[in-house]
């Protein structure tokens, strides 16, 4: 079962896992793999749990002014705000925008452009889920590749990152060129008002409480179940996977049982979790990955309500 607990402190980020992260805004920044490769860039970027889920989970932390540039993706991307002040921007010119906090939700659609930085005063850290097992590449709006090259990064025909500053162009490969003016056109935008259906702020989490036994809550984010039952979600999109955030002070809830591959990972709270007869502590940021149709008692005893994050494949 170790292979499938996460610490974070035993997560060993990527300093440089995109190819804009020698630039100004971007450099100051972490990208952590937590279940499965994610889109890093980072042909070296540490995985901790390898097994495929059908969604991946990742984290980036970002000094302030620090975040990723524009870029869109071909499967579902959610952030799950950890800590910090984040403005998030989108469009192929990251026109539009909304700042989001700790604890807030944003479930980005795909075939869009779409970029996030830290606008607080220090270091943010927010969790990341990408749909499917392998979520394929990312695609950079132009600007970002002719900057990146500028400090000696680039990307490869075949998609890998490549420092120009440190190494030849391998034979029979070539620098990847930026899209072009009739690609960026085919990529969807989307107003303010269209994005916020697709986010839920941490406020407006208890607006759709369900109550479950042993003094535990249910708030469903994405997808229509946990465990076996139906809930109605806060958003309302298909991304592959259910997102649930249990939420609980004190109490244990006995006997879940997952059909589907399914992982746990703590936003605030000590949880103990049994897994049949495997037990480990679940701290804030850290992640176990839950064997299909096993036993899973969980359990916690804080003075606040804590939460602790669900994923399941749908
Ligand atoms: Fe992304």
């Amino acid at each position: 079962m170790n292979n499938r607990l996460a610490k974070f402190k035993d997560l060993v980020p990527s300093t440089l896992p995109f190819v804009e992260g020698k630039m100004d805004g971007h450099k100051e920044r972490k990208n952590y793999s937590i279940v499965g490769p994610g889109v890093a860039e980072d042909s070296k970027q540490f995985v901790k749990i390898a097994m495929p889920h059908s969604f991946n989970l990742g984290a980036v932390s970002a000094m302030p002014k620090n975040g990723s540039g524009l870029h869109s993706h071909t499967t579902a991307e959610v952030f799950i705000i950890y800590s910090g002040k984040w403005k998030f921007y989108w469009g192929a010119e990251g026109k539009d925008e909304t700042i989001l906090s700790t604890g807030d939700i944003i479930s980005m659609p795909t075939n869009m452009f779409r970029a996030f930085e830290n606008v607080g005063d220090e270091e943010g850290l927010i969790f990341v889920v990408l749909g499917g097992d392998d979520p394929g590449i990312i695609t950079w709006v132009p600007s970002v590749l002719e900057k990146a090259k500028k400090t000696g990064m680039a990307l490869l025909n075949d998609n890998s990152l490549i420092d120009l500053s440190l190494n030849e162009i391998p034979k029979g490969k070539t620098i990847l060129k930026p899209i072009s003016e009739e690609e960026i056109k085919k990529f969807d935008n989307y107003k303010l008002d269209q994005i916020e259906k697709f986010i839920c702020k941490n406020n407006e989490n208890s607006k759709q409480i369900n109550k479950m036994k042993d003094n535990f809550d249910l708030i469903q984010i994405l997808g229509n179940k946990f465990e076996n039952k139906e809930y109605a979600p806060l958003i309302n999109q298909d991304t592959g996977f259910n997102l649930s955030i249990l939420k609980c002070n004190k109490g244990q809830i006995t006997n879940l049982k997952f059909e589907k591959p399914t992982i746990l990972f703590s936003r605030t709270g000590k949880w103990e979790i049994m897994i049949d007869d495997f037990q480990c502590i679940l701290n804030p940021k850290d992640t176990i990955s839950i064997p299909i149709n096993s036993n899973v008692n969980i359990k916690i005893n804080e003075q606040e309500n804590c939460y602790l994050n669900c994923v399941t494949q749908i």
